[in-house]
């Protein structure tokens, strides 16, 4: 049987690794190993998704850990190297941008074994933004490339890729939510919180360029304590950012503002249960501008890029820069009931992950029973 490697490695890799792995076990056509790289390792940033999303625990765990980005890979390239080389895959799935995706696209394509990327072509075009070099990099190896928009078809093609590389599929992080919204609204989080539907704002910030500058950092967290004066907001506390909160001595201020609810990073189905039903949410986060874009929540994305212009384009996100006043501004407008109302997307339509593992069968020559694409 051909074989298909998943490489997992931080938070937001695992919702867009679950639709495919379900799907391909589904078909029963392909064997599929799931590699944990270990970038992300606390449970509440990685064992609690695997949990959420009906996901089976990683086959293999190299256990890497944090580090600077060239230790955290190489260590990741090492260890890879070695399982490739036993274990033989047919094809090497990774998805997104991390360091985990960019670790294996490296060792994939050195030791000549296909290589596909899920959300490729998406870009900020900001260069110095470690997930960019991550993006562009994976792309310029991937043997597939697809793609959740045809904004990222557009961008590959500017870059001189092959067509026939390049499959627009949707957006793969979209049918984990779909199948999990009816779990998530049966949980009492907002209960738990203190929160009423559509009373509340969600926030979350964790991008070195906003969290690693202590004057950016003090701006938005200020921004956030001004809105919580109107609406109460939680804010998951992403483990960098709470580093820096202790380190510049923020965190006694915060936790004095009434209104303002730090707590620990949550679960998928915990967090998807308060984002669907926020007023507002303030993030710099990638995945959560497509995810209130599918639930259509409005989003004010803390950026000066977005590297998902189809959530501004079609979708309920509106980049707001970085600039406290006018972060400040467009989140009274919003409170006050002026924002604008999005549409889903073309193929953001929950069978994402049928078309991935179609295309893989048909990558692989496997004879397929059922079909959802082409
Ligand atoms: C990584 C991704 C980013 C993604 C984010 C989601 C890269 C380059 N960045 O950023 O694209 O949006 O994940 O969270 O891959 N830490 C813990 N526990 C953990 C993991 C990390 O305490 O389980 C702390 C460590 O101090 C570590 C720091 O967080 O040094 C940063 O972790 P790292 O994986 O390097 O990057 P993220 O900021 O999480």
């Amino acid at each position: 049987m051909k074989k298909v490697i998943h490489i997992v490695g931080a938070r937001p890799n695992f919702m867009k690794v679950a639709p495919i792995h379900r799907a391909i076990s589904a078909r029963g056509s392909l064997q599929q190993l799931v590699i944990h790289t270990g970038q992300h390792y606390d449970a509440k940033m990685s064992d609690v998704f695997f949990a959420d999303l009906g996901l089976p625990p990683p086959e293999i765990h190299l256990g890497i850990g944090s580090g600077s980005h060239a230790e955290q890979t190489a260590k990741m390239m090492v260890e890879m190297e070695k399982v490739f080389l036993q274990e033989k895959p047919d094809l090497v799935s990774v998805v997104g941008d991390v360091n985990s995706t960019i670790a294996a696209a490296l060792v994939t394509s050195k030791l000549a074994i296909p290589l596909s990327h899920v959300e490729a072509g998406l870009r900020s075009f900001e260069r110095h933004q470690p997930e960019e070099i991550n993006r562009v990099v994976t792309d310029r190896l991937s043997d597939l490339l697809l793609t959740p928009s045809r904004d990222a078809d557009a961008n590959l093609l500017k870059e001189g890729i092959d067509p026939k590389h390049i499959h627009l599929v949707g957006n793969v992080m979209i049918d984990s939510l779909l199948s999990s919204k009816e779990k998530a609204d049966q949980l009492p989080t907002l209960k738990t919180l203190g929160l009423t539907p559509k009373g509340y704002v969600v926030a979350t910030l964790h991008r070195p360029s906003n969290v690693d500058n202590p004057k950016l950092l003090a701006g938005l967290l200020g921004v956030l304590m001004d809105v919580a004066k109107q609406l109460p907001v939680v804010f998951p506390v992403h483990p960098r950012t709470r580093k820096m909160i202790s380190e510049q001595g923020l965190g006694p201020k915060l936790e004095q503002t009434p209104g303002l609810k730090l707590v620990d990073p949550m679960g998928y189905l915990e967090f998807l249960s308060v984002t669907s039903q926020a007023k507002l949410v303030m993030t710099d986060s990638g995945g959560l501008q497509e995810e209130t874009t599918a639930l259509n929540v409005p989003c004010l994305t803390m950026r000066e890029q977005t590297e998902r212009p189809i959530t501004v384009e079609v979708g309920s996100n509106e980049v707001v820069g970085t600039d406290p006043a006018r972060i400040r501004e467009a989140a009274n407008r919003v409170l006050a009931g002026d924002f604008k109302k999005g549409r889903v997307p073309e193929l953001w339509d929950g069978r994402t992950g049928e078309r991935i593992a179609d295309l893989y069968a048909r990558f692989l020559g496997v004879a397929e029973t059922k079909r959802a694409f082409g």
